[in-house]
């Protein structure tokens, strides 16, 4: 996978459509131990969840019952019809005397102030096609899915994925290599964890038991190069992809560092090397607006959107339903999580 950091990071200073590619900052809404997707009912879930969107984001979201788009009441995207939810888990710094703290995020060039959270983008063509001119079906109300497998240990397992990385940020344009597991050592200006979801539906489920059987990567090549649906899931959905930048620059200390060289950051569910990446998503844009703007063929920019300012997104929190602590030195991961 290659992707020029020059032209990325221009991106986030792009005023003018240039060409249906979106780009956009969602602030963090909460950060607890919750998982409505694979652990529905569950408090406290097993493992810690930093999660975005729409603030109907709860404990229990039932596909059949839970409108997102008409339960939440703002969302931390900036886009305003946009009330899906998206989480990952958060990424931990664990020093040598074995005591853990939580590492914070780092909003990306042009979205200066926008607390912790993520940037989300929706492509119909490769990212730096400007036409964006395929056309690709949205996702529908009730649509879910997951990306990735916690349980994963070893880089043989985590290839059934498809484009799940890190980068390893010098600078905030920074956008390759891209390794599979976590970079080795020190990153200047943090570790960016890339979530690229499948691209393919089989057209009629809005999930699935594992909430991945019914999505699919192209059966050769990747959405970036055009590859074509399997007959199993024939229907082109948008490429979902979820940048979240970990600054880790204040643990950098070599000193603080494991001795026998191995790199300290750690995953909330107790992953050192970073192959059990994952990310979840619930569909919640209102209406048909996600439709109509990735038919608008325009590109970062989408003038058909709402949007609203990063204050605004970062007022729109979700309340802690876990109560648990998850800052300061911590004896362990929350949850226990062993590594
Ligand atoms: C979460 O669900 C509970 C139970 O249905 C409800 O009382 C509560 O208001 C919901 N919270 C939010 C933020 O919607
Ligand atoms: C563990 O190490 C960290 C980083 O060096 C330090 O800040 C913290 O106080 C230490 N905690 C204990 C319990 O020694
Ligand atoms: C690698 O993973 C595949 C399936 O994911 C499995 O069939 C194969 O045995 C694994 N190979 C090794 C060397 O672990």
């Amino acid at each position: 996978m290659k992707r020029s950091g020059f032209l990325l990071a221009g991106l986030g200073l792009l005023a003018t459509p240039v060409a249906a590619l979106l780009r956009f900052g969602c602030a963090r809404s909460s950060i607890q131990r919750l998982d409505p997707l694979v652990n529905p009912g569950l408090n406290p879930s097993p493992h810690l969840h930093q999660i975005v969107g729409g603030n109907s984001f709860n404990i229990t979201m039932d596909p059949t019952k839970h409108d997102l788009a008409s339960l939440s009441t703002c969302t931390s995207c900036q886009f305003t019809e946009d009330f899906s939810n998206y989480w990952t888990a958060v990424l931990f710094f664990r020093a040598r005397n074995g005591t853990l703290k939580r590492v914070p995020q780092l909003a990306q060039s042009g979205m200066e102030g926008t607390q912790g959270g993520m940037v989300v983008y929706y492509m119909s063509d490769a990212l730096f096609d400007t036409a964006q001119k395929s056309s690709v079906t949205a996702f529908k109300p009730g649509f879910r899915m997951l990306v990735g497998d916690v349980s994963f240990r070893d880089r043989n397992q985590s290839r059934a994925f498809r484009q799940l990385s890190y980068t390893c940020m010098d600078s905030q344009a920074s956008r390759s290599p891209e390794t599979v597991g976590f970079p080795a050592g020190p990153c200047k200006l943090g570790i960016m964890a890339n979530h690229r979801f499948p691209t393919c539906w089989d057209g009629v489920n809005l999930d699935s038991p594992n909430h991945q059987d019914h999505v699919a990567y192209p059966e050769s090549g990747t959405f970036e190069s055009g590859g074509p649906c399997p007959s199993t899931h024939p229907v082109h959905l948008p490429q979902l992809m979820l940048e979240t930048v970990w600054d880790t620059s204040a643990f950098n200390n070599k000193a603080d560092w494991p001795t026998d060289n191995s790199q300290p950051f750690v995953w909330s569910s107790g992953d050192q090397n970073g192959y059990s990446s994952h990310a979840d998503y619930l569909f919640g844009w209102q209406g048909d607006s996600l439709q109509k703007a990735m038919d608008g063929h325009t590109y970062v920019s989408a003038p058909m959107l709402k949007t609203q300012s990063i204050a605004e997104q970062n007022k729109c929190v979700v309340k802690d339903m876990v109560n648990e602590n998850y800052d300061g030195w911590l004896p362990q991961l929350p949850g226990d999580n062993p590594m």
